[in-house]
């Protein structure tokens, strides 16, 4: 209560607003936000989806305001999962789960030799596809695997394709991933290995459900996978090192707390962060940033 003296008026009245259902301040921005994102909701479910909304976007400015006093190094946004709450979200986006008995691979280690840049960037030497839309479908899995090979073929060929991850979905489900229900990025690159190729997003269109069937064609293959290397779990030293020397590389993150759902810049930092990864993504990059007269190192991770 103390600290509301100093909030800004829009603040107030939505922290005000926690005692009533809805707030009808906010039902011009509802309106607006619903048509921007194309929702429509039959009946009850509407009263329902904009309680979850509000309250979603009152979270969202408590986090901005303390991000103006100092007190966190990253913005939120509202987006187009707004009117989801947390469990939802996890329960439709997250789809990855750490394999526990991990299929025998080759461990990339830190090495005390090896010199790194202090900054790496891939996206800034042609590596990196545009950002792409998993939909609703727990797919990330797919997007992190071909964004590390999109790299590993940019390097070899100097072009950049961009790889197909229906292919990854609709053919992998032998090895253990399971569609739209989450699967493994390792199981993903054995695919490609033991099918001697993958096709393109070009030929093979994203669709966002797992219910196809398999539709590779080996006359159009763009790209291959020889080897699988694991890094060293847990070592950020050893993932610097990958980075650094192979290009963008899979990786896993909890993506499972609001803040997470509601990023929009700045450096990611959360207290909510556990060693539970759920979601897949690529690190294309790491960079070291002064905030607050402080160094603070940070990972670039493309999400889907
Ligand atoms: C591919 O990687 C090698 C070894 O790191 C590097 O020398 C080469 O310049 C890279 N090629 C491209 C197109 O970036
Ligand atoms: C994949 O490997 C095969 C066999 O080694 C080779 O003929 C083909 O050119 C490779 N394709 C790509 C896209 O690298
Ligand atoms: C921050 O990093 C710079 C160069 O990367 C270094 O010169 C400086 O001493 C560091 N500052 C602190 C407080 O660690």
């Amino acid at each position: 209560m103390f600290r509301a003296m100093t909030v800004p008026l829009g603040l107030l009245l939505a922290l005000l607003g926690c005692t009533t259902a809805l707030d009808p301040v906010l039902e011009e921005a509802w309106e607006r936000w619903k048509s921007l994102y194309a929702k429509e909701y039959p009946g009850e479910a509407e009263l329902i989806r904009r309680e979850v909304w509000e309250n979603n976007l009152r979270r969202i400015e408590q986090h901005n305001w303390e991000e103006s006093q100092g007190q966190h190094t990253f913005r939120l946004g509202m987006n187009h999962y707004g009117d989801l709450m947390d469990e939802e979200f996890n329960q439709l986006l997250n789809g990855f789960a750490p394999v526990q008995h991990e299929e025998p691979a080759l461990t990339f280690q830190a090495s005390a030799a090896q010199k790194t840049p202090a900054e790496v960037d891939w996206r800034m030497r042609g590596y990196v596809t545009p950002v792409k839309n998993q939909g609703h479908c727990g797919s990330c899995w797919a997007f992190s695997a071909t964004g590390a090979l999109e790299g590993l073929v940019f390097n070899w060929t100097g072009k950049l394709a961009v790889l197909s991850e229906q292919n990854l979905i609709d053919c992998s489900r032998k090895l253990g991933n399971n569609g739209c229900q989450g699967g493994y990025m390792t199981r993903a690159f054995q695919y490609v290995h033991d099918n001697g190729g993958m096709n393109s997003e070009h030929i093979y269109p994203y669709q966002a459900t797992d219910t196809s069937s398999c539709r590779y064609n080996p006359a159009d293959r763009a790209a291959n996978c020889s080897t699988v290397w694991l890094v060293a779990q847990g070592s950020e030293a050893a993932l610097e090192q990958a980075v650094a020397t192979v290009g963008p590389v899979s990786v896993a993150v909890d993506a499972s707390s609001f803040f997470f759902h509601f990023y929009k810049s700045g450096i990611f930092n959360s207290m909510f962060c556990s060693q539970k990864v759920n979601h897949g993504m690529l690190a294309v990059g790491y960079g070291i940033s002064q905030e607050a007269r402080k160094n603070v190192s940070y990972w670039i991770l493309k999400n889907r």
